[in-house]
């Protein structure tokens, strides 16, 4: 086992094979996070709670006069009973008042991982693969009790966490917040590291040192959202891509979320994840338990580079899910940015009949298709096929499609509703509105109500009857505005704030309907590109288009960004026709993530084509190494003004594929370029000079790179293998 209760000193220890994670309990059952870093063995905390109080109430009853919730390290800071720091609990009583006090009550280790209630989370393979500790609490005063769950996956540096909330009283409770995760830390020489950005700009990286008080991002936008995403890392002062501490933290839920770190008169840091506290509240009725949704911990002493690889294999095999989790994603075309919404079937098959003869594998008709709709301002809520577009309906097309031994795909926008709809016309009411006010429009468009069943039940028999009658081999759900004027009108009153979670929680039931309903067809997530890039999309969805911006200087810093807790494999990147760069540099950036293409394939020369057809050729040739290998980010284009560069290597590290953009070539200087992940021992060819190196000349020396890609925008792309 991997979790250890020493009986006499009432202590815990979650170890996996890089991290340990203590909890203590103490006087009066007080429960303590004594520490999360590298491997230990010896638990020596007893000088730990010697810590300055500043105006910090004690409580009588513990024998030791120094110990005061303020300054311990509480494993779950509450409200009001004593700790001044942000909390990760906050209850308002049956009396009004909001003192939450938890203290411990029982636990529980045992093989394998819970499921949480209705929400998307990672999985064991099987009981072997991670131990569980539930820690039972309970504030005694007001029935009040909360089950802190841990699952550690040994082998995987990874410890998730989440929270049940439980009303054993008579009496309702209110949950005023509640966040997932809580770890304190005795020291603050740490940088965050967060993802922001905005539409077409997604997940660009931010490392900021911490300072005493509160910092943090979240997000009220009722998605996980382009402008923050729900990652959060805390590397020691000092660390790099290669060295130091990382943990990383990201939180498995794609509604409104908070990640912020406190830093006190101590000089300690607070670190709490969870759902955002702003707009939410959660009655409980007594006997009720609420799921708190959960949080990936992420531990290593090896840099972020690390931090970066243990998320990604741990999601490649504990996240994502289904028929697509291994099986080879086929290679599309998407008519997006060749036709947006001009496109009839004769344009799409002739799209078709020119991919297929690229070697592309999927037509994939976006937007469009449905009701009367030839641009943004109308139909969606309409799933029904445009017939003036596509005579005869969807047969035809997918028939035609499939005929050329391609596949078919279409893209959806469930959770929408147009104003200039039919359904909007049958169902005024169904849209995202407060009573009284004219809810804001975005993109022309309201959110539907997704906390109602009546709601999602319409919304599936269409989405179920265009899915059943036609032969579809994949969907892309998108998602192209965010939430204002939020609220339900079936919620009553005292439940209005509940509606953020509720709206996630409709929302998961109908992704979990459509997976297993069709669990053929490969989902693809996007939210105006990439504004619902989270974990929790993952679970539903193998890969997420990872940004509207396709050009490739500009995807560079995104998918770096991206990569900082997700894997290559769910980062969909497609070559269009933007004209900053040539058709290389596009499939050298594009080949980083889940390939494809979304441009009018009739209009690529002789030249571009030949350039696709090898690309094609290279995509299959290294599809494999991409699936499996490991990315190493080897020159940022955050930190590097003129380069860009990352390798993919096998798991055995008798393969490398090394590439190289070029942002800015004026006055960049001589390269040489470190490798890093080989094996020293191996000799690798290099397909490039046909000459063998050594992994350990190749990480040491390096391999000189002097004007391979000397030119505004040029790449290169070197494959080693041993
Ligand atoms: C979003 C998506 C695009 C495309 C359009 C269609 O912006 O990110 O890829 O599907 O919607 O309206």
């Amino acid at each position: 086992m991997s979790i250890y209760f020493d009986e006499q000193k009432k202590l815990f220890r979650l170890d996996t094979s890089g991290s340990s994670y203590v909890i203590g309990i103490y006087d009066q059952g007080y429960l303590l996070g004594l520490y999360y870093g590298g491997r230990i063995e010896d638990m020596h905390f007893d000088r730990f709670m010697t810590r300055i109080n500043s105006f910090s109430p004690y409580n009588p009853k513990v024998k030791d006069r120094e110990f005061t919730p303020d300054s311990a390290p509480m494993e779950y800071g509450c409200n009001g009973a004593g700790d001044f720091r942000i909390s990760a609990l906050c209850v308002r009583n049956a009396n009004g008042d909001n003192v939450t006090d938890i203290r411990y009550a029982a636990h529980r280790i045992y093989k394998g991982k819970p499921a949480i209630a209705d929400m998307p989370a990672t999985y064991a393979l099987d009981e072997a693969d991670c131990t569980t500790l539930e820690i039972d609490t309970v504030d005694r005063v007001t029935g009040l009790e909360v089950t802190l769950v841990y699952t550690v996956f040994e082998t995987q540096s990874v410890m998730t966490k989440s929270v049940r909330v439980h009303n054993a009283s008579d009496s309702p409770l209110v949950i005023e917040r509640v966040f997932s995760a809580c770890n304190d830390f005795p020291t603050m020489d740490f940088d965050l590291i967060t993802l922001h950005g905005r539409h077409a700009r997604e997940r660009h990286i931010e490392r900021r040192a911490l300072v005493h008080g509160l910092q943090g991002v979240s997000s009220k936008r009722g998605a996980s959202s382009h402008n923050q995403n729900p990652f959060a890392a805390l590397v020691r002062s000092g660390a790099t891509e290669e060295s130091g501490e990382a943990y990383g933290f990201n939180f498995v839920y794609s509604g409104n979320f908070s990640a912020v770190a406190e830093c006190d008169y101590n000089a300690s840091t607070r670190f709490l994840m969870g759902i955002n506290p702003e707009s939410f509240e959660w009655t409980l009725q007594s006997g009720e338990t609420f799921f708190a949704p959960e949080v990936v911990c992420v531990y290593t002493d090896k840099g972020i580079g690390e931090m970066s690889r243990i998320f990604h294999r741990f999601y490649n095999r504990n996240l994502i899910r289904g028929t697509f989790k291994d099986a080879k994603r086929p290679l599309l075309i998407n008519s997006w940015e060749a036709a947006y919404f001009d496109f009839d079937t004769q344009k799409l098959l002739d799209f078709a009949d020119e991919a297929k003869a690229l070697g592309i594998e999927m037509l994939v008709m976006d937007d469009g298709w449905f009701g009367k709709r030839n641009d943004d301002t109308n139909s969606l809520g309409d799933w029904y096929v445009n017939t003036d577009k596509l005579p005869g309906g969807l047969r035809p097309l997918v028939d035609g499609v499939h005929a050329k031994g391609m596949k078919f795909g279409i893209w959806f926008e469930p959770e929408m509703i147009s104003p200039d709809s039919d359904l909007f016309r049958a169902h005024p009411d169904w849209h995202i509105h407060v009573q009284g006010r004219d809810p804001m429009l975005s993109r022309h468009q309201y959110v539907i109500d997704m906390s109602r069943e009546d709601v999602r039940a319409n919304i599936w028999q269409q989405m179920y009857k265009i899915l059943s009658e036609n032969d579809i081999d994949y969907v892309k759900w998108d998602f192209n505005r965010h939430i204002s004027d939020a609220g339900s009108v079936s919620l009553p009153s005292e439940r209005q704030k509940e509606f953020f979670h509720r709206y996630m929680l409709g929302t998961y039931a109908l992704l979990e309907k459509f997976v297993s309903t069709f669990p053929n067809i490969l989902l693809e997530g996007c939210s105006g590109g990439g504004g619902r890039f989270d974990p929790a999309m993952l679970y539903y969805s193998p890969q997420i288009w990872t940004s509207d911006h396709t050009d490739p200087i500009e995807r560079l810093f995104i998918q770096f960004g991206t990569s900082m807790c997700y894997p290559t494999s769910a980062q969909s990147a497609h070559v269009s026709a933007c004209d900053r760069t040539g058709y290389e540099t596009k499939g050298n950036v594009a080949m980083w993530g889940t390939f494809g293409y979304e441009l009018d394939p009739r209009k690529l020369t002789a030249e571009e084509k030949e350039i696709v057809r090898r690309q094609i050729q290279d995509y299959h040739k290294y599809y494999d190494l991409h699936r499996r290998g490991d990315l190493y980010r080897l020159v940022s284009p955050f930190e590097n003004r003129h380069y860009a560069a990352w390798e993919i290597v096998s798991p055995e590290k008798d393969e490398c594929l090394f590439t190289l953009v070029c942002l800015r070539h004026f006055f960049c200087g001589s390269l040489y370029l470190r490798l890093r992940g080989l094996d020293p021992d191996k000799m690798y060819t290099c397909d490039l000079d046909g000459e063998q190196y050594s992994g350990n000349f190749l990480m040491r020396v390096g391999y000189n790179m002097t004007n391979l890609a000397n030119q505004d925008g040029a790449s290169i792309q070197i494959f080693f293998h041993a």
